[in-house]
């Protein structure tokens, strides 16, 4: 034997003789609480303070040890067991290598728990979140959730950074694409199937991994839409607006939180105790851990709420922030701090227990390699089963937004259609943004789904592009071009045809984080383009591709026939190619309000009256524009079928109720077109007077039915405390007594409406 082989027999003899006074908590017949005690009870504070930190993926983990820079850093102290989480580690080869040394090589043998980003599937790809949304199929999206926990798991994944259950009213931010768009209702319900999804009956089974609801909180309330910027909002927004996914989340089990990289009326959400120490861990008695966002911990001193890192660990770990995600810091300062006794080894025995109780119920400690079977990698990711999932969910997200004269669906023969747009033939935007685990231009381009249909006579022109360049990062850059060379050979395509599709709108890499705009328009010269073609013909069709809405009251006027098509994944062209062709009816709705131009914005349907909501006079003065209609291009809630429904007859069981009496409402809703098709039923109240102003509107309910050619069916909804109340700006539910209003129709606008009274 060598000298270092012996040097490295000693240590592993040391550590395993220290192992062997430890080994209790590996006792699978004991209660979790306990062996949570038992290993605590072994560790230094230099281990627990290690729990507490995160690395992002560093060297190749199979290939020689890294020499100088932060990637050895962070491998010498992985090998000390001071490190607790690593992010973006991927592939069961990478995960195994990387788990072997955090259990084989540190004293303890504590396994990492490996996060990673699985925001709308990990290789084969749904649709983007805010797409997802639109299709108000909860169980759709918890299977969508499934297939990508079911994935990221077979890649040794245990953990992953969503849902994003941030609420948002602003298209200019670019991370609405994430959301489940504007409404805290729909938000939640969304958040729930989501964490259910990931999380699943039993998170101790192998293909299921923890959530974490995202961002804690009000992220999507920064200033003007720009990433990252200030968040000033009212009590009352904040309780009854941002609050309520997360809550929701915390209440289904999600076993994990990001705080948000923003100010939230002064203070950073990563230092901020109100947020997560007395509503997260203490109104809603939050059992998991709170995990910062990337080097939010350090961005406080940018925020200038800190003044170095020793003072923003001690802010973050005192306001309840239990992980730190990049900062390098709480490895840096937090020993030091316990030592000086500025920080409690309370707060740290705190966070250190609810990190260890994830890695516990995750199975880690029974088998650490539990999520790293080769056989299962091969197997799952990709399947034909998970494409077939989210064909299936991007079919349901897409939206109809206008059908004049029944241009869809495109007849299966004899038409000649001319398919137009450089993303129409795109294989790499459809994938949306965040898809780190996936291959590039991999999607099926809708050339390639409309292709299949081989009754009719198809011919593409790409029209004109968008340049695309490189980050740093794995994702693309993209500058819009001025460039109208192609215009000419489209022209000539779009003369000859009976229908010409025209797919147009953002690249996938246009929205998403650090993406904002402050344009809401067809990016580049594509509205030039669409205005060209229209000039040759007519019978457009727009397929859009966007991940936040947009503002096209052009299109909207012009343009007989759009679809919202979203960034759809892997599926993206055989889900576009179904609809256009009438193999699938459409029946998604918008989970945002689309503007009519970016001076709208922030619009949205749950708004609150004006002292002047009316014109009643030919005056100037009531809350209006001179230049545009208040009103949105399209509103929440809305979105057309191949057929048509009819609603009547809104009940009520009764007009008058006793507090804490349950409130009956029916709506009859008939198919009255040619086709079979699902409709979304949404109900909305309006608390007439309240002791604060409520909002005009507000989703309590909706039920996506289906409905056969002249079928009526009776909807029935159930109205209880917990949708008459809201939060006063103490943050307590109060229920008042007095007027409602009763709304029901096919989206937020076009409504049929009761009334009732809630008595003392
Ligand atoms: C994002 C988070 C994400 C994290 C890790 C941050 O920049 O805000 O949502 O989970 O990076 O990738």
């Amino acid at each position: 034997m060598n000298k270092p082989t012996v040097i490295a027999g000693i240590i592993a003899l040391f550590s395993l003789t220290l192992n062997a006074q430890s080994k209790a908590h590996l006792d699978k017949k004991k209660p979790i609480e306990e062996r949570i005690l038992l290993l605590m009870k072994e560790m230094t504070l230099e281990e627990k303070i290690g729990q507490m930190n995160q690395y992002n993926g560093f060297w190749d983990v199979t290939g020689p040890a890294p020499q100088g820079g932060s990637s050895q850093l962070k491998y010498e102290h992985l090998r000390k067991g001071w490190v607790g989480s690593m992010l973006s580690v991927r592939g069961v080869k990478q995960v195994r290598a990387v788990q072997k040394i955090a259990v084989e090589e540190t004293r303890l043998g504590i396994p990492l728990i490996i996060g990673f980003d699985v925001i709308h599937g990990y290789k084969t790809l749904s649709p983007i979140p805010l797409a997802e949304a639109a299709s108000w199929d909860l169980e759709a999206i918890r299977k969508s959730a499934a297939i990508a926990a079911d994935e990221a798991s077979a890649s040794g994944i245990n953990w992953t950074f969503a849902p994003c259950v941030d609420i948002s009213q602003d298209a200019r931010w670019g991370r609405v694409m994430e959301g489940a768009g504007e409404d805290p209702y729909l938000g939640s319900k969304i958040a729930v199937a989501r964490v259910k999804g990931f999380q699943g009956e039993n998170l101790g089974a192998n293909n299921t991994i923890a959530a974490c609801a995202k961002h804690f909180a009000a992220y999507g309330f920064a200033e003007s839409g720009r990433d990252y910027n200030t968040v000033d909002i009212s009590n009352s927004k904040l309780y009854n607006t941002v609050l309520p996914p997360f809550k929701a989340a915390s209440d289904a089990g999600a076993r994990t939180m990001m705080n948000s990289f923003n100010l939230l009326n002064g203070v950073p959400a990563t230092g901020n105790s109100f947020l997560q120490r007395e509503i997260l861990k203490g109104k809603w008695q939050f059992k998991g851990f709170v995990v910062s966002d990337w080097a939010s911990i350090r961005e406080m001193i940018n925020h200038g709420f800190a003044k170095d890192g020793a003072e923003a660990s001690l802010k973050a770990v005192t306001a309840g922030s239990d992980m730190d995600m990049e900062s390098y810091l709480y490895v840096a300062e937090l020993a030091k701090l316990v030592n000086e006794k500025k920080v409690d080894v309370a707060l740290i025995d705190n966070a250190v227990h609810r990190i260890l109780r994830v890695k516990f119920e995750l199975g880690l400690f029974d088998d650490p390699y539990r999520y790293c079977d080769e056989k299962r990698e091969k197997a799952v990711i990709g399947s034909k089963q998970n494409h077939e999932g989210v064909l299936d969910m991007a079919k349901k997200s897409i939206v109809l937004l206008k059908n004049e004269n029944n241009l869809l669906p495109l007849k299966k023969n004899g038409q000649k259609i001319a398919l137009i747009g450089a993303l129409a033939a795109d294989k790499n935007s459809p994938l949306g943004s965040w898809r780190i685990a996936s291959d590039d231009n991999t999607a099926v381009s809708v050339l390639e789904g409309m292709q299949q249909y081989k009754g009719n006579q198809l011919v593409y022109e790409k029209g004109t592009g968008l340049t695309i360049g490189k980050t740093t990062f794995k994702d693309e850059l993209v500058f819009n071009t001025t460039d109208t060379s192609g215009f000419e050979a489209a022209k000539n395509v779009a003369k000859n045809a009976d229908v010409v599709i025209m797919v147009l709108g953002e690249h996938g890499f246009q929205s998403g984080e650090g993406r904002s705009r402050t344009n809401l328009d067809l990016p580049g010269n594509q509205q030039q383009l669409l205005e060209e073609i229209y000039k040759v013909n007519k019978n457009i069709v727009l397929v859009l591709n966007n991940g936040r809405p947009l503002a096209l009251p052009w299109a909207e006027q012009n343009i007989p026939a759009i679809v919202e098509a979203w960034h759809l994944g892997s599926q993206t062209g055989n889900a576009v190619a179904q609809v256009l062709y009438g193999d699938y009816n459409p029946s998604g709705k918008l989970p945002m309000s689309f503007p009519r131009s970016v001076g709208q914005v922030p619009v949205y349907y749950n708004n609150y009256s004006t002292g002047r909501p009316v014109n009643t006079d030919t005056n100037v003065f009531w809350s209006h524009y001179t230049d545009s209609e208040k009103t949105p291009l399209y509103p929440f809630g809305y979105g057309l079928s191949y057929t048509t429904f009819k609603y009547a007859n809104l009940k009520l069981n009764k007009t008058s109720f006793a507090k804490g009496e349950a409130v009956k409402v029916s709506v009859e809703v008939t198919n009255t077109g040619n086709y079979d098709g699902k409709e979304v039923v949404q109900l909305y109240i309006r608390d007439v007077t309240g002791s604060l102003a409520r909002p005009v509107k507000e989703l309590k309910g909706f039920e996506l039915t289906e409905l056969k050619k002249e079928q009526s069916k009776t909807i029935n909804f159930t109205l209880t405390e917990a949708e008459l109340g809201y939060y006063d700006n103490n943050g307590t539910f109060i229920i008042e007594p007095g007027q409602f209003k009763i709304f029901a129709g096919t989206n937020s606008n076009e409504v049929l409406e009761a009334e009732f009274e809630l008595k003392q």
